[in-house]
């Protein structure tokens, strides 16, 4: 049972949640059983027997189609909680919600330098003191922490395990809830653009590669057990979690052999991304920004 949180910081000093001290017992391995809730808030929350411990909701903002995840250890005394690509527009509704369940936001984390919006990060760090910016050391992006591949950021008892996935963009990292009897279970993990429901993101960008994200995929994530749970950066159908069993039957795009993938990728005639210019320079500074970003 792992029992230190270890986090590799290359930025700073700070080695956070480096000691576990919750008083409360790990929980025995249960058949998990998962649904979601639609709150009165518009967020989801994905229940687990398993998983009383996380607390955990998923936020949308629509104009740019995206997911942001809270995760908190809500057995811990203090509450730590972290938030995965928060969006600016949307960072007063998130703290808010932060308040309202007692929970203390330690980290904004991302998954990549985002090119359809402008991460929250750099707005929530001048409204959250003490609260650092995650994001991977290949991104190039500034940051309070840069993690690396096998690297676990810790909040309260829980942990994400870090797993390089580049072909989206080249910093691109997927992060993955703990292996353990008392992480929860299934593991959940938090693919970016990496992999989407039913899709992918373009690898015509920011370092791309269709050759890089198809070995990242079956490398990274379709090596979880097929009943981990995955949660997009975006969805532009409705969707909200798919499981890597599926997608490794019905993603049209990742089940196929890698060359009919990589023509795939090269024929999608996509537009010039609309907000790639501003997003993503005021991204790379993720998190450092002193003021609003647009
Ligand atoms: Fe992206």
């Amino acid at each position: 049972m792992l029992k230190l949180g270890f986090i590799r910081s290359s930025a700073c000093r700070f080695s956070p949640s480096i000691v576990n001290l919750s008083p409360y017992p790990s929980f025995p391995p249960k058949q998990a059983i998962s649904f979601a809730v639609r709150s009165q808030m518009g967020s989801f929350t994905t229940l687990s027997q398993s998983s009383s411990r996380l607390l955990f909701r998923q936020l949308f903002e629509k104009e740019s189609s995206t997911y942001t995840y809270l995760l908190a250890d809500s057995s811990h005394p203090d509450k730590p909680a972290l938030l995965i690509d928060p969006v600016d527009r949307t960072v007063d509704r998130d703290l808010s919600l932060v308040r309202e369940l007692g929970l203390k936001l330690i980290y904004a984390i991302n998954t990549h330098v985002h090119a359809d919006h402008i991460t929250g990060t750099g707005l929530i760090k001048g409204k959250v003191p003490g609260l650092k910016s995650v994001i991977s050391k290949a991104s190039g992006s500034q940051a309070d922490v840069f993690v690396e591949p096998g690297d676990k950021i810790s909040f309260g008892d829980l942990f994400l395990e870090v797993r390089a996935t580049p072909g989206h963009t080249v910093g691109c990292v997927t992060y993955v809830t703990g292996d353990g009897p008392d992480q929860p279970q299934p593991r959940m993990a938090f693919t970016g653009d990496t992999l989407l429901i039913r899709g992918c993101g373009r690898t015509d960008f920011q370092g791309g590669s269709s050759e890089q994200l198809y070995k990242s995929v079956h490398s990274q994530i379709f090596t979880l057990p097929k009943e981990t749970l995955l949660y997009p950066a975006h969805d532009y159908k409705g969707f909200t979690v798919t499981t890597v069993g599926e997608e490794m039957v019905y993603n049209p795009r990742l089940t196929k052999d890698e060359d009919t993938f990589r023509s795939i990728m090269q024929n999608l005639n996509l537009p010039y991304p609309k907000m790639i210019d501003v997003a993503v320079p005021a991204n790379l500074v993720c998190g450092l920004q002193d003021s609003k970003t647009n």
